[in-house]
């Protein structure tokens, strides 16, 4: 195998076809929704590592200090020959983990944002020229298929990511990694923790208007990608924290009265005066509910780490 290849598993117009149906089903929706991973095309996924190095914006520093202390033991653990991680992103953190495990050793990095794939490939390349890259563009959750790298294998899904997932896709989901483990192999997964609201709404609605600037990118998608006259000026972002569900939730509220036309679809969505759309939900979690989640799906929680200020976690599984 050469050291780098990308495979896109998404059909051609995939991702137009899916944004098509996520529009459509969602924006006539009440309360209008959109999914989160439509923030991701380049422009969003830069700006997404530009969130995780705002002074408000904790939970990548949190993660980081787990890493930097619990790598060695992780590789140990799960004894991992490839590394396969979902939402990968820029993979910075995750050279963390590369560096504890033992090689050769095969990476496996999946994302919608191909942008992401190739620049962190090159970025890994040049830091460890002998590892075996295999992207992959694909949707984690709609069930992928892995490329036949040796095992044991650690699936690795970092970021608290899996807190962008609403409760049953949640279930759907971890489900769907178990059955991509075999014997052996193990499932590091990152969540974020419940903690101080103001802390989690900061986090969510910074200073430098960084996070505002990412959650109004799903408009500039909706009017490159489907000729909308969605126009980012026309919304405020809000976040807040919502104490029955525990999690965050990011929305768009129109400033005005006004009506966004999808020429393409042949539908026009009317926004009353401060009407919102949820673009995202960020679930917090505590160590119970990791556990009973992951047991629901048959995976048997292992290890539990946290930052030393005990804001995020990190969590070892294996098939029950
Ligand atoms: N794991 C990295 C990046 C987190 S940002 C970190 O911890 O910093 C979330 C990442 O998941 C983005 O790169 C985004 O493109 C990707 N993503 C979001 N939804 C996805 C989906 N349904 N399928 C695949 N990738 C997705
Ligand atoms: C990728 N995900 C874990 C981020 C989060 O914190 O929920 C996305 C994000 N949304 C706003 N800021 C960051």
């Amino acid at each position: 195998m050469s050291p780098f290849v990308l495979t896109r598993t998404l059909p051609e117009d995939a991702t137009g076809a899916a944004l098509r149906a996520d529009v459509r089903e969602g924006l006539t929706a009440v309360p209008k929704t959109l999914p989160p991973k439509w923030f991701y095309d380049a422009r969003g996924s830069a700006l997404f590592d530009e969130i995780t190095r705002l002074p408000e914006y904790y939970p990548t520093r949190a993660e980081r200090e787990i890493l930097l202390d619990r790598s060695a033991g992780i590789a140990a653990a799960s004894g991992a020959r490839t590394l396969v991680e979902l939402g990968s992103g820029s993979s910075d953190k995750t050279r963390h983990l590369l560096a504890a495990l033992a090689g050769p050793l095969s990476y496996v990095p999946v994302d919608v944002s191909e942008s992401a794939l190739t620049g962190a490939a090159r970025t890994l390349l040049a830091e460890r020229p002998e590892l075996e890259i295999h992207a992959l563009v694909a949707d984690f959750t709609a069930g992928i298929e892995l490329p036949v790298t040796p095992g044991p294998r650690l699936v690795a899904f970092l970021g608290g990511t899996i807190g962008n997932l609403l409760p049953d896709e949640r279930a759907r989901f971890l489900a769907s990694v178990r059955a991509l483990l075999a014997p052996g192999d193990t499932f590091l997964l990152g969540t974020d923790l419940v903690k101080d609201p103001a802390v989690l709404v900061r986090a969510y609605d910074d200073a430098a208007g960084v996070t505002a600037d990412f959650n109004k990118n799903v408009l500039r998608v909706l009017a490159r990608e489907l000729d909308a006259d969605a126009d980012p000026d026309d919304f405020d972002h809000v976040a807040l924290w919502d104490p029955d569900r525990e999690w965050i939730e990011m929305r768009l509220r129109a400033r005005s009265a006004l009506t966004v036309k999808f020429p393409e679809l042949g539908i026009a969505v009317p926004f009353d005066a401060g009407e919102e759309v949820r673009t995202e939900v960020s679930a917090k979690f505590r160590r119970e509910g990791v556990r009973d989640e992951l047991a629901a799906a048959g995976l048997r929680l292992t290890h539990w780490w946290t930052d030393r200020a005990g804001r995020f976690a990190l969590s070892l599984s294996a098939p029950d």
